[in-house]
């Protein structure tokens, strides 16, 4: 234990994986956690065993009105929020073709406009306070993309894109935000995964990353009490990360595709270059 005064989290996601996880590792630290689940009986034991620290809510992130409820609640009980882990989401495979109107929208209704309906729910908070840290939930994937998972990144790529723009207009007042970019990580994701119809052609390359995948090891996967833990490292220090990443596989992906993408950049910047200037006339 340090001598740090306690902090309240409001965690979205906390019914398994790395949102449980945190929940854990924060309540276990001493912290306050409103933490929160579409079913909360999954949280009973960590409330049982924390019942002053640890509020279960229910909530369904696409829906504002649940959402709000449950700030409203944690508000009511703690007085304050310090840390907001916008963590609820899901991941769909598949190639972008493949993938149906209705998938490619359910899969943005939580990745992306719930962790919206979280942000609005949450930011009137911490700006009233003038304080407080926001950790957005993104992934490798809003990093880099392979075949197969396009439309789970286009949600993290969209996290990562209203977040850069976010920085610099709740930074002025005093909120802090961090981009959390797991990479594999063993939890329910891989269970919870959706998967869209095949369309021969694509054999080749979506379904043999997807077997590849499948035939990775479990130890080519990280804890997500090891993920929880390295985000409880990223919140304290008076300087956060912009961007958290986890594991040393998301490093290696991420780090070849900034490579390959300024390489490019250089390589054509003459191009680039050769538009500069006024319209003709
Ligand atoms: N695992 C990985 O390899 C990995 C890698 C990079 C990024 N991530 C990201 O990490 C975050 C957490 O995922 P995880 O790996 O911990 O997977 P997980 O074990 O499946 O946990 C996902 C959590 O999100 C919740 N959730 C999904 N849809 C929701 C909704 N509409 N409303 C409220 N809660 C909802 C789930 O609740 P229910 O139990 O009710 O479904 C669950 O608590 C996700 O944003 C994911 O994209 C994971």
């Amino acid at each position: 234990m340090t001598d740090r005064s306690p902090s309240t989290w409001f965690v979205t996601g906390a019914s398994s994986g790395i949102g449980l996880a945190l929940a854990r590792a924060t309540a276990g630290r001493g912290d306050r956690v409103a933490a929160l689940a579409r079913d909360v009986s999954v949280l009973a034991p960590l409330a049982d065993q924390h019942d002053d620290r640890v509020l279960a809510l229910r909530a369904d992130v696409r829906r504002p009105a649940e959402v709000d409820a449950a700030v409203a609640r944690a508000m009511e009980v703690f007085g304050r929020l310090d840390v907001v882990a916008d963590n609820a989401g899901y991941g769909l495979f598949g190639a972008v073709e493949e993938s149906t109107d209705e998938q490619a929208r359910a899969v943005f209704d939580t990745n992306v406009f719930g962790l919206l309906h979280v942000l609005r729910a949450t930011l009137p908070v911490l700006r009233a306070q003038r304080g407080g840290h926001v950790l957005q939930g993104s992934s490798y994937y809003g990093r880099v993309a392979h075949a197969g998972v396009g439309l789970l990144a286009a949600t993290k790529y969209a996290v990562e894109g209203l977040t850069e723009a976010l920085v610099g207009e709740v930074e002025p007042l005093g909120i802090r935000v961090t981009l959390v970019e797991p990479g594999p990580t063993a939890t329910a994701f891989g269970a919870n995964l959706q998967v869209a119809a095949t369309i021969g052609d694509y054999d080749p390359t979506v379904r043999e990353v997807q077997r590849a995948i499948a035939a990775l090891p479990p130890e080519a996967s990280n804890g997500p009490d090891r993920v929880a833990a390295a985000i409880l490292t990223a919140v304290d220090p008076d300087r956060p990360p912009r961007r958290l990443v986890t594991g040393s596989y998301a490093v290696q992906e991420i780090r070849a595709a900034l490579q390959a993408q300024l390489d490019e950049l250089e390589a054509w910047s003459g191009t680039a270059a050769a538009v500069d200037g006024a319209a003709a006339a």
